[in-house]
């Protein structure tokens, strides 16, 4: 192994808090296209025109299906060597140290992998939360709703394809009955407070941050690992390619995570 992954192992051994920062990266290896890189998901679909509130206004039906082909193909995936080697990394050393996941996926494996403490910065594709008594659910991977079963990847180039709005998914508390909406953070949003204040709290703390498959450009989770550089703890990048941090942080390893991963949390 390089001299590099032997000191990363060497500061991973004596380390005492250690966070897991991924992104869409971490999930490509499981199939699941990532948004910018190779292949990523926004190639095809314009996200300003999907994944925001005034998508969702204007066009509930394309975001509804958009969301809903995205939590077909998510569950129909499996977690990948690099989610499980996280997963049992903190299975072994989580009594001994404290070993937090923050992911800004939304695609629920690292969950399916085992792991227990995870900060989910951008939702879950499968929570949905009501647009009008905000109740935020947690569904199985079954279809939301009738309309939506089986609908696929929406063709944006089609128009007149929409379900109806009352065919949409809606709230079942009595006498409410709102629009539910996947319980996703647009672009545009706000994270949830609380969310932002555990994740907030899991990197002023940590003396090693492995930052896993993320292009770094989408705030904040794009100044989580930076900021902890900046404060002296180390910070390792496992990515396929250089990224706009790389330089901030103490080590680079390049390669496909489900491949370095196993080797920099394994014996
Ligand atoms: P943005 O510019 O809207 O900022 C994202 C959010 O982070 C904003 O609400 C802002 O309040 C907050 N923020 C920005 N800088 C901050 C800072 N220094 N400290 C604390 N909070 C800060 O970013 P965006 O690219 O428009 O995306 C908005 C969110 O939507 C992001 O979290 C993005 O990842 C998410 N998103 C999710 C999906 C999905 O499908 N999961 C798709 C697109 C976008
Ligand atoms: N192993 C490691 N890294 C990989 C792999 C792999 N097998 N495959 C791709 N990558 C890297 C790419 O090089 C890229 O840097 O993963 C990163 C994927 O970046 P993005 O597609 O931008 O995903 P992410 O950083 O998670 O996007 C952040 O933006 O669209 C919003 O909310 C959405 O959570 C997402 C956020």
């Amino acid at each position: 192994q390089s001299s590099d992954m032997m000191k990363f192992k060497e500061a991973l051994k004596s380390a005492k808090q250690v966070v897991i920062l991924s992104g869409a990266g971490i999930s490509a290896e499981s199939g699941i296209p990532t948004f910018r890189g190779a292949g990523g998901l926004w190639r095809k679909y314009q996200a300003s025109s999907l994944a925001t509130p005034g998508a969702f206004r204007s066009s509930p039906s394309l975001v509804w299906e958009f969301y809903h082909y995205r939590r077909e193909v998510a569950a129909k995936a499996h977690p990948n060597a690099g989610h499980m080697a996280i997963a049992q990394y903190e299975a072994k050393y989580g009594s001994e140290k404290s070993i937090s996941v923050i992911t800004q996926n939304v695609d629920g494996l690292h969950a399916r992998a085992g792991t227990k403490n995870l900060i989910e910065l951008h939702g879950n594709l499968y929570k949905t939360r009501c647009t009008k008594c905000k109740e935020v659910l947690v569904n199985d991977d079954s279809p939301i709703c009738e309309a939506l079963a089986g609908r696929g990847a929406p063709d944006i180039n089609v128009v007149g394809s929409d379900i109806p709005e009352k065919s949409l998914p809606h709230c079942q508390k009595q006498g409410c009955g709102g629009l539910l909406r996947p319980h996703i953070v647009w672009f545009g949003e706000n994270l949830e407070s609380n969310v932002l204040e555990k994740a907030g709290e899991a990197m002023s703390s940590c003396d090693i941050c492995l930052v896993v498959g993320t292009s770094s450009v989408v705030y904040p989770a794009a100044m989580f690992a930076p900021q902890a550089a900046a404060r002296g703890a180390i910070v390792a990048e496992f990515n396929i390619e250089p990224t706009p941090a790389t330089h901030e942080f103490h080590y680079y390893f390049e390669g496909p995570c489900g491949t370095t991963l196993p080797l920099a949390l394994g014996d």
